[in-house]
């Protein structure tokens, strides 16, 4: 049986469409059962093209967050969907939320986590002079940006970078990294128990050899 996907947008969608390829590829175990937005979102147009389930479950259209969570919720179960990505879904989730899909909800994050939280992180990482940079990805839990991380590329930043050149590259990271963790999770190398990442022994360089090499 393939690993069942559900991938949570609110915009371009630009992740959602790297796991969506990696996805369809003839030896990946995995299937993208349904992308949800919260608000109408570019990237909906994209996995309608690629023949993904798609649907706007809006937050203005619910009286509360637990209504609309639940209504998120009901949507994802109904997909038949094992695990949750979050890509680029710019909102906080509860900690229902979060115990209901315990162990399966994973978020991408533009930086080394733990630094740079939240947004504007390209920006931060220029003004706080690091010479490395990169991406993560967690589990989540209720706070922002928190949770165990599971892996991280990172990418080195370079003398005249701005937001945007950094920003750039480390895009191309998460094109890869996120399709990297659902490898490890369709192939089960990677397996998570309580919060607890046990096995992980894919390499995204196994996956991708030309990784960043430019
Ligand atoms: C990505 O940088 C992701 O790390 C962050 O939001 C952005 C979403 O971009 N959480 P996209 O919608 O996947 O293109």
């Amino acid at each position: 049986m393939p690993l069942s996907v559900a991938i949570l947008i609110s915009g371009r969608g630009s992740n959602m469409k790297a796991l969506a390829d990696y996805a369809a590829k003839d030896d990946v175990p995995a299937k993208i059962t349904l992308v949800l937005a919260d608000k109408p979102a570019d990237g909906l147009n994209t996995a309608d093209e690629m023949g993904i389930p798609t649907i706007v479950i809006a937050a203005d259209d619910y009286g509360s967050k637990t209504d609309h969570e639940a209504a998120v919720m009901k949507a994802i179960d109904a997909s038949g969907a094992n695990v949750v990505f979050l890509a680029g879904y710019m909102r906080l989730l509860s900690g229902d939320f979060c115990r209901h899909y315990q162990d399966r909800l994973f978020n991408i994050h533009p930086s080394l986590l733990p630094r740079h939280k939240g947004l504007d992180t390209h920006a931060k990482a220029i003004a706080a002079g690091d010479k490395t940079h990169g991406c993560s990805v967690h589990l989540v839990t209720e706070a922002m940006d928190d949770g165990t991380v599971l892996a991280q590329q990172v990418v080195d930043v370079l003398e005249d970078d701005t937001a945007e050149t950094l920003g750039a590259r480390v895009l191309k990271a998460e094109h890869l990294l996120y399709p990297a963790l659902l490898n490890g999770l369709a192939t089960k190398r990677l397996v998570i128990k309580n919060g607890i990442p046990i096995r992980f022994t894919h390499s995204i360089r196994h996956t991708h050899p030309t990784l960043l090499t430019q």
